[in-house]
């Protein structure tokens, strides 16, 4: 099968250097901006690479919704196969991909736009065929995962452990979607959909790292917690998903605590198959290549789709979910959440175990005082 690529950066590198040696893959040409076809594999008119009758399959690895969706579309409809490591396109138009992806008689796989080499996606693309899937989640953004392990294992501060990821290449110079939990919200729409065929689009809620000081760190490490980044995904009524990321504070034993560095764990549960946990490499060159080689070596073999037939967008509901959280705020905003222990007080910041609270009462509360100035900052507390 013989493959273009589209992007020729970290991934599209390794993409194309491990298509010269998979076995029934081939490589064709790579599409780079306009005057960067300094060598006679590149191409820089997508019409070159779509109105290519011996091209099989595209493997976009750009990143951005446009203009990859339009040449995903391009490529589909010209009757080619579609791959790609792109988490915002999947999440902005996989629905749309799925639907004419399924018209047009090709595949549709994106395993690398969700824990990069861990393989979730494509694991749990298999199960839903016979299983009930129950919950997905875990951590799946190695950048954060990274500074918190350094802010937990140094004593470093938020800024020190971003500018440490920026310079080790883990974090992008505009880190914005990592530390927010907007890349790890991303990912876990993706697993929602391939999980229960329900992309969500709207009632989403991700609470990051950034608002997590040294202090905090020091406070709860005390108090024998460790703190991870962490998205679910499980069902809710009337055909809704709850879909949320949040940071999460477990104990030293659970599993989470066990992933270190830029490490991802990605897990999800099954009625038959119990809990399953991967960890592995969640970004990078070739781990991430690793992955769409796997699609690409998958289509040979006849895997065509991860969203099912009937995958449609919807809305997010997190008022079932509910945990107990620990809260760092001023003194003056004490009665904003049922408190159940006051852990610390200093005369000015408080620290609190709430009742067990909504997530999404949590979320809308915190941004409410953040919005009138007050610093606040919030973690789950795992139970029992
Ligand atoms: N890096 C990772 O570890 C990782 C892991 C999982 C998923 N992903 C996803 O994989 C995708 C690529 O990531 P990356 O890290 O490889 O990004 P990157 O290093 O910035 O590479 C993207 C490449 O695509 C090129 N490009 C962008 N728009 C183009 C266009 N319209 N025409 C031709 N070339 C174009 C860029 O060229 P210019 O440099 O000229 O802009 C660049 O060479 C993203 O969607 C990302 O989210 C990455």
């Amino acid at each position: 099968m013989k493959v273009a690529v589209l992007g020729y950066g970290t991934v599209g590198v390794g993409v194309y250097e491990m298509l010269q040696a998979a076995e029934g893959l081939e490589a064709g040409p790579v599409l780079v901006r306009p005057g960067k076809e300094n060598e006679a594999f590149k191409v820089s008119r997508i019409e070159d690479i779509v109105g290519d009758p011996t091209v099989d399959a595209v493997a976009e690895v750009m990143g951005g919704v446009e203009p990859a969706f339009s040449y995903a579309m391009a490529a589909i409809r010209a009757g080619k196969h579609f791959v790609t490591s792109n988490k915002a396109l999947v999440a902005a138009k996989g629905v749309e991909l799925n639907r004419a992806a399924r018209e047009a008689g090709v595949s549709f796989l994106f395993s690398a736009a969700c824990g990069g080499g861990v393989p979730i996606l494509h694991n749990l693309a298999r199960a839903v065929r016979t299983d009930e899937i129950l919950s997905v989640g875990g951590i799946l953004n190695g950048t954060t995962n990274f500074m918190l392990d350094q802010m937990q294992s140094t004593g470093k501060d938020y800024a020190d452990a971003l500018r440490e990821a920026q310079e080790l290449g883990y974090a992008e110079a505009d880190p914005t979607a990592d530390v927010t939990g907007l890349d790890a919200l991303r990912k876990i729409m993706l697993a929602c959909a391939v999980a229960w065929g329900v992309l969500p689009k709207e009632g989403l809620l991700n609470e990051g790292i950034d608002s997590l000081s040294a202090a905090d760190v020091k406070d709860f490490m005390a108090r024998g917690f460790v703190c991870r980044l962490v998205a679910s995904g499980q069902p809710a009524p009337e055909g809704k998903v709850s879909a949320y990321v949040e940071p999460v504070l477990v104990r030293a034993g659970d599993a989470e605590s066990a992933v270190l560095k830029n490490y991802n764990m990605a897990r999800y549960e099954g009625r038959n198959a119990g809990p399953i946990a991967m960890i592995g490499q969640g970004a990078g060159r070739y781990p991430t290549a690793s992955a769409v080689l796997r699609d690409l070596s998958g289509i040979c073999v006849g895997e065509a789709a991860m969203f099912p037939a009937d995958c449609v967008e919807g809305v997010a509901d997190n008022s079932a979910a509910a945990h107990a959280y620990y809260v760092r705020l001023p003194e003056a905003c004490a009665d904003a959440f049922p408190v159940r222990e006051v852990l610390a007080e200093d005369g000015e910041t408080l620290r609190v175990l709430t009742e067990t609270v909504s997530v999404q009462k949590m979320h809308e509360t915190a941004r409410a005082l953040r919005k009138a100035n007050n610093a606040v900052f919030f973690a789950a507390v795992r139970e029992g």
